[in-house]
């Protein structure tokens, strides 16, 4: 057991004053980072008018790409030389680059896209060194008449010492040139390149986008530079305290320019559009485009407002919803962080191929396309909803994160996790009906409760050293960063700590300062700091046992297989937290106490962690979970909402910790029959979804089908009626969802009346395929049903529509319901399309093979695929920070056997020279949630039996 447990009398007022410590958020976040703060104030480039001339035919002229002879010296046994470590030293400053580059948007006689580029970049030497490394990943260059791959002159008037040899390091992605002299401290410098990379289709760094239009094809070219891929562009120091100005121009076909972004048109000829240098930023918010868009655009405070799309989108009106919700959203961040937008304009991009979501670029926000386009007739409720948060992610970047930004990588968690949170709060702006902030529960905390949960998580802040490599970094992009800190620092704490004063010290004491005045009690002998460490600097969270009983409370470190408990790393807090914890009592709210206070034994009921304000779990006796039975039975609104969902979740997750049996946590979901709100019946269908995934290969499935198909008829009679017999769209955004669940499980557990309804809607589609009768929100779930119960038919259909679909919302939901059919040889035949990127973007391969996985028929096909093809993914598809994870825990999710468990490690041993990349943690995890499944799936299969023997 763990040891003390505190609660303090701040804890009664959670919830409160969040409009004034808001505005105050982003000063006391800035002072993180206080010596990264980007000063901003105006820098004249430092070098304006150059008059260096690169060795290499500038526009124009003609297109061919310049004779590059680049010399790699092949990496030997490891040496400690600067240039095999992957951080850059700390001997030089960027001030200033100056870029020109010219993308082709059409293959060259090697049949390859190419871009050409010409760079300076001033820099000032703070330390005396005689060595200069920046990056460059995939680059060629051309010499100079040196015979060296850079050209260095001094802006000083010290000389300039020559170069001794220059070379490129391709495992630390670094141009490196040796000097004969030494750089003098003080004194800044010009390095000029000239340089050629392929403008390839890979989603990193600069590269291609293709669409059609009108039958024709069209080249997007387009930068995705997060985390490490500005040096796949040009030459830079690519860290993200190296902040710089840029001047970039870019050569392209004549059109009108607009600020930033190329409209090209039709004729081959040429020109530069050279763009204001940019404010004072790191290399990894740029980014350039070059497409044949049209736009639309508004002005919200003096703040110029554009959508850009493919042509077709911005004709058919898809980027009105984000227009009209950016302006209000911007507004919503200059108050909340009380400062002003800190550029002229906003421009946010689709992207027809795009590897993330979203991407945070300073001014010029891009977009995959079903992020950002919305179409009344074609998107759902939960499409929006997507749209509205991603932007207000994206716009909360705009000032954490890029006006002020993290010194190294390690830092992440603080940038993703603070605009993960704010993101809840600028779409609540957008959707005021919505609620949309109750949803953090199931979008986050229950999320990140399953990640955190295991002995293989881990703390949120890493250590600097321990951060190098560039699949390193990726790999930091995970539930932990995001989700964690919308769910336990952010949610809890600034929300607890009152504070309202402007004082530059860190955050934690910033938050002290206000802890200070404002006399809120902190547990004897701690800090904020001290608090606030516990959450940070260890991994995982704390359940916390209430016995009614004995009034005793404590707390111990929630882990999903105990047995692992041996394998979890020291902490220096041993597993201990401090809690702050807000309860009820028989349905009345408990103010500002400590739960050891001995009320906390007697009859009555009680719940802890009203509305899941802090980010724990909480069990209880038994006569305690008795009584919160015997609530849910009989009048389960008097306990709110959020917590029938808790409830749901903690006994579920309890029970497969073995803190309680499986039958109580079953029992909690007898109550639903007569649950009509949606956070409690997801939380319960999310759970339920382990046990499908254990158990829809045995004989115990048919009892759950017979189950589950029980507590979902009065929900689905219940929607058939106040949609008059699906016709009506149910008022509230949750209940639009909940309806899609009620659909979605009735057909799925064999409900006739339901199977008839998606089966009819289908086919009248089918037979007339330009009306559509199906309602955007049911679509996903409908598809889905109809493919699963239908054949070939249904799936080519399927298939056509999704290939001509113009809006890329209908088209993912066509892409999952492929994935819907029980037919194999459809199954197998879909993942081939998978890495055939003219059926399949690349952005969707990985998606699309845990789609296939997910469905029980799928799940060893895309298991074998995936094994069978694993060098030439991670090849090919190795780029994306989310999707390597994603697809390894996604493919063997229903993992639960001896053999399975083989199979899995013994992929882990054939691949050890492949690698995972920024798959490897998900490798193990997926090793230790099997292990804990063989175990589970032994222990548990009667407990299903008998609850569904049980009816209530
Ligand atoms: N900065 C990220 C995008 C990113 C992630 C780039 C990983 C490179 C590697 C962006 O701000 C982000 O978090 N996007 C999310 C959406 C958000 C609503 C959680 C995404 O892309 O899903
Ligand atoms: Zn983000």
């Amino acid at each position: 057991m763990g040891g003390g447990f505190y609660i303090s009398k701040f804890v009664g007022v959670v919830g409160i004053v969040f409009g004034a410590g808001a505005v105050a958020t982003v000063i006391a976040l800035a002072v993180v980072y206080s010596q990264e703060v980007a000063k901003n104030e105006a820098v004249s480039p430092t070098n304006g008018g150059s008059t260096v001339k690169p060795p290499v035919t500038t526009p124009g002229g003609s297109t061919v790409v310049p004779q590059v002879t680049t010399p790699v010296i092949p990496t030997t046994a490891p040496s400690n030389e600067a240039w095999d470590k992957y951080r850059l030293p700390d001997t030089l400053k960027p001030e200033h680059y100056n870029l020109t580059l010219w993308p082709r948007l059409t293959v060259n006689a090697q049949g390859l896209y190419i871009f050409t580029g010409k760079s300076y970049v001033v820099f000032q030497c703070v330390k005396e060194t005689d060595l200069i490394l920046i990056h460059s990943n995939k680059l060629n260059y051309t010499k100079w008449g040196d015979d060296h791959l850079a050209k260095l002159s001094a802006l000083g008037s010290t000389p300039v010492p020559t170069i001794k040899k220059s070379w490129l390091q391709p495992t630390t992605q670094f141009l490196v040139l040796e000097l004969n002299g030494k750089l003098a401290v003080g004194e800044s410098y010009q390095l000029d390149t000239v340089f050629v990379g392929e403008l390839a289709d890979d989603l990193g760094g600069f590269y291609r986008s293709v669409y059609l239009e009108e039958g024709e094809e069209k080249v997007v070219a387009t930068t995705q530079m997060q985390p490490t891929d500005a040096r796949k562009a040009f030459p830079c120091f690519d860290e993200p305290a190296m902040k710089a100005i840029f001047h970039i121009t870019l050569l392209h076909p004549p059109t009108t320019v607009k600020c930033c972004i190329m409209i090209l048109n039709k004729t081959s000829s040429y020109c530069p559009t050279s763009f204001d240098e940019t404010k004072k930023m790191s290399t990894y918010l740029l980014a350039f485009i070059v497409s044949d868009y049209d736009y639309i655009n508004s002005t919200s405070d003096n703040v110029l407002i554009r959508i850009y799309a493919r042509k077709k989108a911005i004709a058919d009106g898809q980027g009105e919803y984000a227009l009209n919700k950016t302006g209000p959203i911007l507004k919503f961040f200059e108050k909340y962080y009380n400062a002003t937008y800190p550029l002229p304009k906003s421009d946010q991009i689709a992207l027809p191929d795009f590897n993330a979501g979203a991407m945070e670029n300073w001014g010029l926000i891009t977009y995959r396309e079903t992020a950002l386009l919305y179409d009344p007739n074609m998107s759902s409720n939960s499409n929006k909803e997507r749209i509205a948060t991603i932007i207000a992610h994206e716009l909360a970047h705009m000032w954490f994160g890029n006006l002020v930004t993290l010194r190294w990588w390690n830092d992440l968690w603080l940038n993703e996790g603070f605009a993960s949170y704010v993101e809840y709060l600028g779409a609540n702006e957008a959707e005021p009906d919505w609620n949309i902030k109750d949803l953090i529960v199931l979008g986050d905390v229950h999320r990140v409760f399953a990640v955190d949960a295991l002995a293989s998580s881990h703390p949120l802040s890493s250590k600097e050293e321990d951060i190098q490599k560039p699949e390193q970094i990726s790999e930091l992009f995970d539930a932990i960063s995001y989700s964690k800190v919308r769910s336990s620092i952010f949610s809890t704490y600034l929300n607890t700590f009152a504070y309202d004063n402007t004082v530059y010290t860190d955050l934690w004491d910033h938050l002290q300062m206000a802890v200070n005045s404002t006399g809120t009690s902190l547990p004897t002998g701690q800090t904020v700091h001290s608090i606030m460490n516990r959450w940070v600097l260890q991994m995982g969270f704390p359940v916390v046992t209430i016995n009614t009983a004995t009034g005793m409370i404590n707390q111990q470190h929630f882990l999903l297989d105990p047995a692992t408990a041996g394998s979890v790393p020291p902490s220096d807090f041993s597993y201990v937290w401090i809690v702050p914890i807000r309860w009820m009592k028989t349905g009345l709210l408990q103010k500002q106490t400590w739960l050891e206070d001995k009320t906390v034994t007697g009859e009555s009921w009680i719940l802890a962690n009203l509305n899941v304000s802090g980010y724990y779990r909480v069990n209880y006796d038994n006569a305690n979970w008795e009584r919160l039975l015997n609530v849910l039975s009989s009048h389960h609104e008097s306990i709110p909402v959020i917590n029938r969902a808790q409830l749901v979740d903690d006994a579920f997750n309890l029970a497969r910790a073995k803190y309680i049996n499986t039958t109580l946590a079953l029992r909690t979901t007898k109550y639903l029959r007569r649950e009509r709100e949606y956070m409690p019946w997801e939380s319960a269908l999310d759970n339920l979804d382990f046990f499908y995934l254990m158990f829809d290969r045995s004989e115990v499935y048919g009892d759950m089908q017979a189950y589950l198909k029980y507590q979902v008829e009065p929900l689905f009679k219940h929607f058939e009626n106040i949609t008059r017999n699906w016709t009506d769209v149910p008022n509230g955004h949750t209940d639009q969802y909940n309806q899609v669940n009620a659909i979605r499980v009735a057909c799925s557990t064999g409900m006739e009346e339901c199977q008839t309804l998606t089966k009819g809607w289908y086919s009248q589609w089918m037979k007339d395929s330009a009306k559509n009768p199906i309602h955007p929100n049911l679509r996903t779930t409908v598809y889905c049903s109809a493919i699963a119960a239908g054949g070939a038919a249904e799936w080519e259909f399927g298939w056509t529509q999704f290939k001509a679909a113009t809006i890329a919302i209908e088209a993912d939901k066509l892409r999952f319901a492929l994935a819907c059919t029980k037919q194999p040889w459809l199954l197998n035949k879909y993942l081939e399309y998978t890495l055939d990127a003219t059926k399949i973007r690349k952005q969707d391969a990985t998606s699309t093979i845990v789609y296939i996985a997910s469905n029980v028929v799928g799940q060893s096909l895309a298991w074998d695929f995936m094994r069978d093809r694993w060098s030439y993914i991670f090849t090919q598809y190795g780029g994306g920070s989310f999707s390597f994870s994603n697809l390894i825990n996604g493919v063997t999710k229903r993992f639960s056997t001896e053999f399975e468990l083989k199979q899995l490690k013994q992929f882990q041993a054939d691949n050890s020279e492949v690698g995972f990349g920024s798959g490897t943690l998900a490798v193990s995890q997926s090793i230790e949630r099997t292990t804990a499944n063989i175990k589970w799936v032994a222990e548990n299969k009667k407990s299903v039996q008998e609850c569904k023997n049980s009816k209530p």
